[in-house]
């Protein structure tokens, strides 16, 4: 009995950091990177490659590759350049969970 009880605050202890997650990227992703990207498609006449549905460890990869200046963009490195890793593991598990 103890052992399922134990069990039952382990799951929702993990679902609700996946939510708070989840949340965070969105907010970001609504506030910020749907000017360009858009949320589920950019814009049709933009040059804003498409986030949603993509590969959750791609769109992380490409984060960190803008934050530290490996892959340049004016535009991306300016805007990666102030996301913690916390923050990019929440957008990335945003968009990749979109269907496009
Ligand atoms: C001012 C416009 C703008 C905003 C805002 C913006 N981006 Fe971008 N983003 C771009 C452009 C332009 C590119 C293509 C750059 C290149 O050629 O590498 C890009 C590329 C990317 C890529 C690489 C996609 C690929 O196919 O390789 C990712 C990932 C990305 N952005 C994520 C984000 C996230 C997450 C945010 C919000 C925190 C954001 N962007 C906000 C303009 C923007």
């Amino acid at each position: 009995m103890k052992r399922w009880l134990l069990l039952g605050v382990f799951i929702l202890t993990i679902n609700d950091a996946s939510a708070a997650n989840l949340y965070a990227g969105q907010t970001r992703a609504a506030a910020v990177c749907s000017q360009c990207h858009g949320i589920r498609t950019p814009s049709a006449d933009a040059p804003f490659p498409q986030l949603a549905g993509r590969d959750v460890a791609y769109l992380q990869l490409a984060l960190k590759q803008y934050r530290d200046k490996v892959r340049k963009s004016d535009l991306m490195n300016a805007i990666a350049g102030s996301l913690s890793d916390e923050d990019i593991a929440n957008v990335a598990a945003y968009y990749a969970k979109l269907k496009p």
